[in-house]
């Protein structure tokens, strides 16, 4: 006889499923027996992650939507319910970091941009699901912040203030959906690599010339693993558990907590 699954029968959304961490974290629920719905705007990169998740045994359904546009996600979830049934999981966590530039040099239309993906998006996908979740009396969320939504890391002024904003989001939509039966927590990950978005981070913040880091990448990839106690980075394969306890019982008197992944802060 097979052994029962934390989410047997659930259905989970995950956004920004074609990267990283949502791929990563598609898997881990997939293995903790739920069907998933992959979200995200790179409609190529979907069809990859739709076979790697085919591998454990669960359904998959793919959606290509644009979360900054209200009315795509609506369509995109009432399609992936009624193709999959009601959503009990959702990860909410498609993104982009924006540039690296001081405040008084950083682009508006840049800012603006980070902001409708960040939180905005966010913002249109926990609207969309929680209302169906509210009529099934039923919901875990995960929202994806950032150590940068905790401390506003130099040079990243729009990431920082969308994912600060995600801890508002998180806060209220808690308190807003327990009523109904709907948890909401957040994750809160940095230095997480090696990898793009390391690399691309490292970079940036080099070439940023601000007094905090040095000019040359390896450097500054150094002074960051420095400000943490664990002295390494954190690995993409330590986000999913964190995010599967969170929609789990296990953390079943949590709610409107952020929880970082960091290694940390000295
Ligand atoms: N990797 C890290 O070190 C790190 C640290 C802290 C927080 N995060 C956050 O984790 C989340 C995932 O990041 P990742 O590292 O997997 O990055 P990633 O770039 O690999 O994945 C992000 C995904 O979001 C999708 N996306 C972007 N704009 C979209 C839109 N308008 N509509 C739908 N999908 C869209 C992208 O196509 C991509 O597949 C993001 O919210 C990011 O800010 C990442």
């Amino acid at each position: 006889m097979s052994k029962e699954k934390r989410f047997d029968g659930q259905v989970a959304l995950v956004t920004g499923a074609a990267g990283n961490i949502g791929l990563a974290t598609a898997k881990r629920l997939a293995q903790d027996g739920a069907d998933i719905v992959l979200l995200d705007i790179a409609a190529d990169k979907l069809e990859e992650a739709r076979d790697e998740i085919s591998a454990f045994g669960t359904k998959v359904e793919t959606v290509t939507c644009d979360v900054t546009d209200y009315k795509s996600v609506e369509t995109a979830v009432a399609s992936a319910e009624d193709k999959m049934g009601p959503i009990a999981l959702l990860f909410n966590n498609a993104g982009y970091q924006g540039t690296f530039t001081p405040v008084q040099n950083y682009d508006p239309e840049d800012f603006t941009k980070v902001i409708q993906i960040d939180l905005i998006g966010a913002f249109h996908v926990l609207r969309a699901v929680s209302a169906r979740m509210a009529a099934h009396r039923f919901g875990r969320i995960v929202n994806t912040s950032s150590m940068a939504g905790l401390q506003g890391p130099p040079n990243m002024v729009a990431y920082a203030c969308a994912k600060f904003g995600i801890v508002g989001l998180t806060q209220t939509a808690s308190k807003d959906l327990a009523p109904h039966g709907i948890r909401v927590n957040a994750i809160a990950p940095a230095l997480m690599g090696p990898g793009f978005m390391w690399d691309r981070q490292v970079e940036l913040q080099a070439k940023a010339g601000s007094q905090y880091f040095s000019s040359d990448p390896k450097e500054v990839s150094d002074e960051m693993i420095k400000g943490v106690p664990m002295r390494r980075l954190g690995d993409i394969s330590e986000i999913p558990g964190v995010v599967s306890f969170l929609m789990s019982d296990d953390s079943s008197y949590m709610t409107g907590v952020t929880l970082p992944i960091s290694g940390g802060i000295l």
